[in-house]
């Protein structure tokens, strides 16, 4: 990221995010394992399309799809072409910029164990280099199924394909989930790590490429104003919500090994936390925000299992209403154990014991199958020491509240106290608001554009760093340890509902209520 220069008659701002789009990565082959699979014809190639089209590639940039399925070149282009038409944005499929682009797809059958299948990539990448498509620049995204990572970057680097010359980089980006607790975490970790250095490899969290999960950092530090009441003397407490009205969908099969802990706790939300508490960096360079990040997660005290019952709650839901439509339970959904004991929803108390911090809970919750999909962080403020209208019928009023909403109708309100008219003093909470879609006119560039992009500019600031995966596995560990060996209090809750009641108990024990959102 670079540093708006901070000058006389220039609005000093903090940093400015959007430089990095008009930045053009060097020439490279993205070279992409899983490419017949979901996120590849979801995400990965209608964003790499879509920065073409953005012109934010350079033209020898070159795309090799890698996967089990028996295609050749011709099939794939003809495959990605679909997944751009109907993934994409309406508008995208440009019949003469598709054409370029589809020239520069390339095919790999391979079985990801097999080692004459990197042999075969690396004459493939050989050639197009001497065809001039590329300078030898490589980043091979793993967008495979997990059990394959390891694999994958070992069989990479005994091809010689993980080896960085003086001028050409090999990158490895990794999807989640990087590892499924802590041991296993340090084991992938150690075995991509003896092939690729840490420089070298880029930990996928999507939610790092959200558009305001780094207007979070903008807010905080780009603004004087929120700063000095950023602390434990005037936060009362933090709610960070992650609710999804969908279920499992086709991903039954993957969800029951993981549940919600694991798909969104110790990665999505630990990096929202992590930005919300934050210290300020001294520079927005990836190692200085890294480092920053990483102090929280270390102030945050592991749970131990004997403390499980008082610091989180989980839930799996049951059959329910969304949307006045019917839907199944979770045991019923398709890939999932009839007897299944996985959670599809958590609740939990955390504390960072830090300065800052000191006795300000942060209160996380997450959950499938909820009312609404809305997912936001909410500062609640300590209400006013003295309320000065004794002789009026004010007794209250409620707390002020910062609510930073990252999806959808992304955009932050201020809810204050504001006197009714009329003679009376009778007070009511207003919101002031910001919205992204009516203050900007161009939308938000969609996360995996933003995140492969600063993948192939060597820029790691939105990536999860190994320290910090680390620690967010052992914060969990022994909970998830405890929670894979007792059973779960089956159907809890309703599809369509906020969770099981127990979660409303976790909160209220503090005398504090979840928001109705
Ligand atoms: C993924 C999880 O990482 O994030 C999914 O595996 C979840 O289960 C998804 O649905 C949510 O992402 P988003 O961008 O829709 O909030």
């Amino acid at each position: 990221m670079t540093s708006a220069p901070a000058g006389m008659g220039h609005p000093a701002t903090a940093f400015d995010l959007g430089a990095r789009l008009s930045r053009t990565p060097a020439p490279a082959a993205v070279v992409i394992f899983g490419a017949s699979g979901d996120l590849t014809h979801r995400k990965l190639m209608p964003a790499l399309y879509s920065l073409a089209l953005q012109q934010l590639l350079p033209p020898e940039m070159t795309v090799v799809g890698v996967s089990q399925t028996a295609w050749d070149d011709d099939q794939f282009r003809e495959e990605m072409r679909q997944a751009v038409a109907t993934h994409g944005p309406t508008h995208m499929l440009d019949a003469d910029i598709w054409e370029a682009f589809a020239r520069r797809l390339h095919y790999v059958p391979a079985t990801f164990d097999d080692p004459a299948a990197y042999e075969q990539l690396r004459n493939t990448l050989t050639t197009l280099h001497q065809g001039g498509e590329n300078p030898g620049n490589r980043l091979f995204y793993l967008a495979t199924a997990p059990e394959f990572f390891a694999l994958i970057a070992e069989r990479l680097g005994a091809a010689g394909l993980a080896d960085e010359q003086a001028d050409t980089f090999s990158r490895i980006v990794i999807e989640k989930p990087f590892g499924e607790d802590l041991g296993s975490a340090r084991t992938l970790n150690q075995r991509v790590g003896s092939v690729f250095g840490e420089r070298q490899t880029y930990r996928i969290d999507h939610y790092l490429g959200k558009e305001t999960v780094q207007n979070l950092l903008v807010l905080r530090f780009g603004n004087a104003i929120f700063e000095p009441i950023w602390n434990r003397r005037y936060v009362d407490h933090v709610q960070i919500t992650v609710a999804e009205d969908l279920g499992v969908e086709t991903r039954g099969g993957y969800y029951d090994q993981s549940g919600a802990l694991r798909d969104i706790v110790q990665n999505h939300i630990f990096q929202v936390l992590s930005l919300v508490a934050m210290e300020p960096p001294a520079r927005f360079d990836s190692r200085s925000v890294h480092d920053e990040k990483v102090k929280v997660l270390r102030a945050i005290p592991e749970i131990a299992a004997e403390h499980a019952h008082d610091a989180a709650v989980r839930g799996q839901y049951r059959a329910g209403f969304i949307g006045g439509q019917p839907v199944p339970g979770y045991r019923e959904e398709r890939g999932v154990a009839p007897d299944s004991n996985t959670e599809t929803f958590v609740a939990m108390r955390l504390t960072v014991d830090n300065w800052r911090w000191a006795g300000t809970p942060f209160y996380l919750r997450t959950g499938k199958r909820m009312p609404r999909r809305a997912t936001e962080v909410a500062i609640q403020f300590k209400p006013a020491p003295h309320l000065p209208f004794a002789q009026t019928a004010v007794e209250s009023t409620e707390p002020n509240l910062l609510i930073l909403r990252i999806q959808p109708d992304e955009g932050a309100s201020l809810r204050f106290s504001a006197k009714v008219p009329g003679p009376q003093v009778d007070i009511r909470n207003v919101s002031m608001d910001f919205q992204y879609g009516s203050s900007f006119l161009k939308p938000s560039a969609e996360a995996y554009e933003r995140l492969l992009l600063d993948a192939l500019l060597g820029d790691s600031t939105l990536f999860a760093r190994w320290d910090e995966v680390e620690r967010g596995w052992e914060i969990v560990d022994e909970l998830l340890q405890r929670w894979g060996t007792t059973a779960i209090a089956a159907s809890n809750y309703a599809a369509g509902t906020w969770g099981p009641t127990e979660a409303d108990a976790l909160i209220r024990r503090d005398g504090r209520e979840w928001r109705r959102l």
